[in-house]
This record gives C-alpha cells, structure tokens and sequence, in this order.
C-alpha cells in the first residue's frame, strides 16, 4: 500500500486540513507514505512569491511538527520536471467536459471575470502527483473526493490505452471531520483561503485566539445541545470537532454539555490541548531553516527517484521514447 496526499499553500493550515487529513496522515505511518506542499496548486491564485515561499516552508514545518516521518516529505515544485511531463500527458488523457464538471472548478471559478486555465487543469495535476508515485490510497477530506475519482478514471483509461502502468487509487475519508465548517457561517467548509473570517481557526493560533473563535461560533437559539447534522449544522460542526479530538462519536460527545456555553469552552479546549504540541514543535523547526532545508533535499530526491520509473514507463508506451 502506498499512501500519498498534498496540502496546498494558499493560506496557514487551518483546523480542517489538520483533523481532516494531516493528523491522519501522521498517525497511520506506512512505510511507503508520501506527503507534501502542493505549491505548484496554489499558483492558481498565486499568494505573492515571498508568502508563497514563506507559507510553504509554515506548512512543511506544520506537517513535520505533525508527526510525520520526515523521509516521507517533500515539496511538489522540487519534481515539477517530472510532474510536468506526466501533467501535460494526463491533459490529453483527459476531456474538457470531465474538467470543467469538478465542483471546486465551477465554485472558484463561479462569477469571475476571467478564469485561469490552471483553475481548470488543477485536478488533472493531482493525478499526475497520485499516478506518479503510484499511490493506491489517498487520504483526504470529503472535498477532495471528486478529484480523486478523477485520478481513478485517468489512470484507468490509460492503462486501458497503453498498457498497465498505473495503480487505480483511491480516496479515503475520515467518518468523523471530514468536513469542518466555518465557525462563522457553518453553512461553508472551514478554508484556509478564508483569512478574513472570525470563524476560521489556525493551527498556530495561540489559545486565546482560539478561545475566543469558539466562544463567537455560529449555533442557534435552541440552546440545546443533540447532534443533527442538518437541523443544527453549527451544533453539529462543534461536535464533530470535539468527536475528533477526543475520539469518540459526535452522539457520545453531546453528552458531555448541556448548555453551548458549556460545549463551546469543551470544544475550545479539547482543539487547544490537541494543537499544543504541533505548535510548539512548528514554531522550533521554523527557528532553524538550515535543517528544514536539508529534509526538504533529502525528501525531493527521495520522491524523484520513486517517480522515475513510472514516468519513464508512461513516456514509453505513448512512444515518447
Ligand atoms: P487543501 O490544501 O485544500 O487541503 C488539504 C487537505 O485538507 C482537507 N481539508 C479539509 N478536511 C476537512 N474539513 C475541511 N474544512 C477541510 N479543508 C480541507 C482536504 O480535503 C485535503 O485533504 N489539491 C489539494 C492538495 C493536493 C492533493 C494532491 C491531495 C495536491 N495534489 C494529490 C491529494 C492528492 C488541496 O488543495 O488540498
């Protein structure tokens, strides 16, 4: 089994990204595991070069602080030779329609004036990150799902063509997270994009910062605390936080507050006691850039060397070589 899976640099690493997918990638170390910062995806809408330079070495700190073998680490830009070549091929692979029928593609791309070509391709890019490496499980949020089916299909219909050079992936998502909303307006997944909102929390957020996110939730006036999902989506949201970061159910955990007052300052907690160590652990790898950048070395030519000879195959069979 090969587990891979990206986080893009668009914005800090916000809650969601932690319990919906990097806390996972951590804890369930296999040893064929790749993880990275996916910097090429967020030139879609490009942060300036110094914050996207700056978010992407936050973020592989984040992942490293995480938990996360540092040999099962890069950053997606160190193989763009190599995901070029397999991108531009999965682009001719891959319809128009199939493209443009992505969720996240009509949602960005919803009300613009002109909307960039990479918006379009982004998912044909990730399956050229999963293809490359021959990932066969891809652990992500609910988000990401579509884009993943995506990759399924490409490689598909490409061994179909070719010959077998791809594992079929597939995406796995957690029962509990796997959307967090924005404490805000839990009517929209929290996103790190979203600098603005109160209801966004950070994972380098200080408590305070965190506590006061929390104590501002979007609920309703029933002050009763039930999980119901769709009745009570903010309710449900906290839960479902606090399910995560206790590991049990959000039913088990309704039962620990009888007022929102109560499950607010529970929930505010539980994120900070679950965020502390992270923190702590980022903000002292952030303090030695020598050493970051020597795992960043080490991983890239770890991933590129496991990428080649898939690519070198798919160059084959086209009768590129
Ligand atoms: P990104 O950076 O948007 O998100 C990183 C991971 O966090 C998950 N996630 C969430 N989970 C629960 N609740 C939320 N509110 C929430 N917001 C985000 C996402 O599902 C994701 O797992 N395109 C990808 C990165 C990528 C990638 C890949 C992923 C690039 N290549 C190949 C998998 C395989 C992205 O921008 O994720």
């Amino acid at each position: 089994m090969t587990r891979l899976s990206g986080i893009t640099p668009s914005g800090h690493v916000q809650l969601g990204n932690y319990l919906g997918a990097v806390r996972r990638w951590a804890a369930e170390r296999e040893p064929a595991d790749l993880f990275f910062v996916s910097d090429l995806h967020a030139m879609t809408t490009p942060p300036r070069p110094q914050r996207l330079r700056a978010l992407t070495r936050e973020q592989f700190a984040v992942l490293l602080a995480a938990g996360i073998d540092p040999d099962a680490l890069f950053v997606q830009s160190d193989l763009a030779g190599e995901l070029g070549a397999l991108n531009w091929i999965l682009e001719c692979t891959c319809s128009y329609g199939e493209a443009a029928r992505m969720i996240q593609f009509k949602e960005k791309g919803a009300g613009q004036e002109s909307v960039r070509v990479g918006l379009l391709t982004y998912p044909v890019l990730m399956a050229a990150d999963i293809l490359l490496q021959g990932a066969t499980q891809v652990p992500v949020g609910s988000d990401q799902d579509q884009h993943v089916e995506l990759a399924r299909t490409l490689a598909r219909r490409f061994n179909a063509n070719y010959g077998d050079v791809f594992a079929v992936p597939e995406a796995v998502v957690p029962k509990t997270a796997a959307r967090v909303r924005d404490l805000a307006d839990p009517s929209r997944k929290m996103e790190k994009s979203n600098q603005q909102s109160p209801g966004v929390v950070f994972v380098l957020d200080e408590p305070d910062v965190i506590r006061r996110k929390f104590r501002r939730a979007v609920t309703d006036g029933l002050d009763e605390v039930r999980y119901d999902p769709d009745g009570r989506p903010g309710v449900a949201n906290l839960l479902e936080i606090l399910a995560a970061c206790t590991e049990t159910s959000p039913y088990t955990a309704a039962e620990s507050a009888s007022t929102y007052a109560e499950l607010k300052d529970a929930v505010a907690e539980a994120v900070i006691e679950e965020l502390r160590p992270v923190r702590e652990r980022a903000r002292k790898l952030l303090d030695d850039l020598t050493e970051l950048d020597r795992i960043r070395a080490h991983g890239a030519k770890r991933a590129s060397e496991r990428a080649q000879p898939r690519l070198q195959a798919a160059l084959r069979v086209t009768g590129l070589r």
